[in-house]
């Protein structure tokens, strides 16, 4: 059977946001989101979709998940040499979106990238469980693989390399990216279309936030 697409909606009447229930900065806000929505049991709660552009301006989005959030902005971890991280490397700028539907909320952010310090992207590394450790070394992301077999060859092949290494070492192609966003919107819906959008906006000149209320 065909889902019914055009009658699928839900009127919003979980929750609202006015000015004043916000945090005096876009990440505390953003932690306080991310806190409800793990709260609430939302499933994979710092997974954000991510937009970025190739060198024609054509778009791509993917989720990845959020490991970091402070005043420099957030952080993901991925291959630097992956179609994302290519595109990043030239447009310097991305977009994204938490979709924390389960909360009637979103949050979309988008500003300049920069990566993240060796050190920093070491420090998260060692945290991740060896078998992931060993797929970033085995996977050369975003590149066209002959089949399964030979996705299972590549791992294969460095699980020997690493069996007598206790410690699996931080590839030089893979590690972290900031975003240090310009814009932060915070998405309550409402009853009736009528939803609550505040947004976070940098000023250029002197780095001071104004938060401005836009019609949904
Ligand atoms: C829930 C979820 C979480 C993901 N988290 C990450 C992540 O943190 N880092 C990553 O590189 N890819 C992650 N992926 C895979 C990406 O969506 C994507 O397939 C991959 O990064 C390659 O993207 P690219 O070819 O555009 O570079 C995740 C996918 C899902 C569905």
């Amino acid at each position: 059977m065909e889902p019914q697409l055009a009658g699928m909606r839900v009127d919003y009447r979980r929750d609202e946001l006015d000015v004043g229930d916000l945090a005096a900065t876009w990440h505390e806000q953003l932690v306080r989101w991310l806190d409800d929505a793990a709260e609430a049991g939302v499933v994979e709660p710092n997974a954000m979709v991510l937009a970025t552009t190739d060198d024609d301006g054509m778009p791509d989005s993917r989720t990845v998940l959020c490991k970091d959030v402070d005043e420099r902005g957030i952080v993901f971890y991925t291959n630097y040499t992956s179609q994302k991280s290519r595109q990043l490397r030239t447009t310097r700028h991305a977009s994204v979106t938490f979709p924390f539907y389960a909360l009637q909320r979103q949050v979309s952010l988008r500003g300049k990238v920069e990566k993240v310090s060796v050190e920093e992207s070491r420090a998260y590394w060692v945290t991740r469980p060896r078998g992931s450790q060993l797929g970033a070394w085995a996977s050369a992301q975003s590149t066209p693989v002959r089949d399964r077999a030979a996705l299972d060859a590549a791992l294969a092949a460095v699980e020997r390399r690493f069996a007598d290494t206790a410690e699996v070492p931080l590839p030089p192609h893979w590690g972290g990216w900031r975003i240090v966003p310009d814009r932060v919107e915070f998405w309550q819906g409402r009853t009736n279309r009528m939803h609550d959008r505040l947004r976070f906006v940098q000023n250029g000149l002197d780095r001071t936030w104004e938060v401005h209320r836009l019609a949904p």
